[in-house]
């Protein structure tokens, strides 16, 4: 093991074991500093690294950062080129960084839209920290969650019209096995930074009941001290998926003056 210890902060509450990050406002962050966008885009890598080495250190299971939709191939070619160029640095350049804490990566996502280098360097790095024993970091490329919904649903009509799955036997669950890495359990925070207050299209299936946390900052100036901010705010979060919890002790600050 090569994180000497893991430190879990005491929040005073639960701690999630797999957190969803959509790391968005990188243009802005750019432009209100009278930058290209792309340089938004070069300075969220420092944030994948602090959040990833941070969330590893802190006992984080599941870390799946949101890098680029299937939405976001619409953008202007030259800013695709870039993000595309930068995935493929970061591939490579990150593996020291992964190895040291211990961190296995994994791309979810229409893996085959990537360009064949930034595929090729995403297979390699997926091989070399495949045996890691600590966090799996999920990055979500030429992601979207309807598309992987559609996807799985695909694959399930197969396996019907093979006669391995019968129709009558389908249920929740049943099409959870076809998601793109189903033993990765649900979220159980979302955050997203830049201010917005939507999905874009990411977890859709996953995301039913996961707590959800936005953060004004962009995602260039999210760091351990935000990332805190939202991991206290999901301890004193109170979790019911429909049932009732009346008996739960409620935390201090929501006692009722
Ligand atoms: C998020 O930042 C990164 C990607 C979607 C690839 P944006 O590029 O969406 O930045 P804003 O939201 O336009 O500021
Ligand atoms: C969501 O951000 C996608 C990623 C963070 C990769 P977008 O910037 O693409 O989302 P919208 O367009 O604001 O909904
Ligand atoms: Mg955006």
């Amino acid at each position: 093991m090569a994180i000497e210890e893991i430190r879990r902060p005491d929040l005073g509450g639960p701690f999630p074991e797999h957190i969803a990050i959509i790391m968005d406002g990188n243009g802005r962050w750019a432009q209100e500093r009278g930058m290209r966008r792309v340089f938004g885009h070069r300075e969220g890598i420092g944030s994948v690294r602090e959040i990833t080495t941070e969330s590893a250190r802190m006992g984080v299971k599941s870390l799946t950062l949101y890098a680029f939709s299937v939405e976001n191939w619409k953008r202007p070619r030259v800013e695709v080129r870039y993000l595309m160029r930068l995935l493929r640095r970061y591939l490579v350049d990150e593996r020291p960084t992964l190895m040291k804490n211990d961190v296995r990566l994994r791309g979810i996502g229409r893996l085959d839209d990537l360009p064949t280098e930034a595929r090729r360097v995403l297979r390699e790095t997926e091989e070399l920290t495949a045996a890691n024993p600590g966090m799996c970091l999920r990055l979500a490329l030429s992601y979207g969650g309807r598309t992987e919904i559609a996807d799985a649903v695909k694959r399930l009509a197969e396996d019907v019209e093979r006669g391995e799955l019968a129709v009558a036997d389908i249920g929740d669950e049943t099409l959870r096995r076809y998601l793109y890495d189903p033993e990765t359990p649900d979220p159980d925070l979302l955050i997203r930074t830049a201010g917005e207050m939507r999905l874009s299209n990411f977890l859709l299936w996953q995301a039913s009941y996961s707590e959800i946390y936005v953060a004004s900052k962009c995602w260039p100036e999210f760091r351990k001290q935000e990332l805190l901010e939202a991991l206290s705010d999901y301890a004193r979060r109170v979790r019911k998926y429909g049932g009732l919890v009346a008996d739960r002790p409620s935390p201090p600050e929501r006692v009722a003056k």
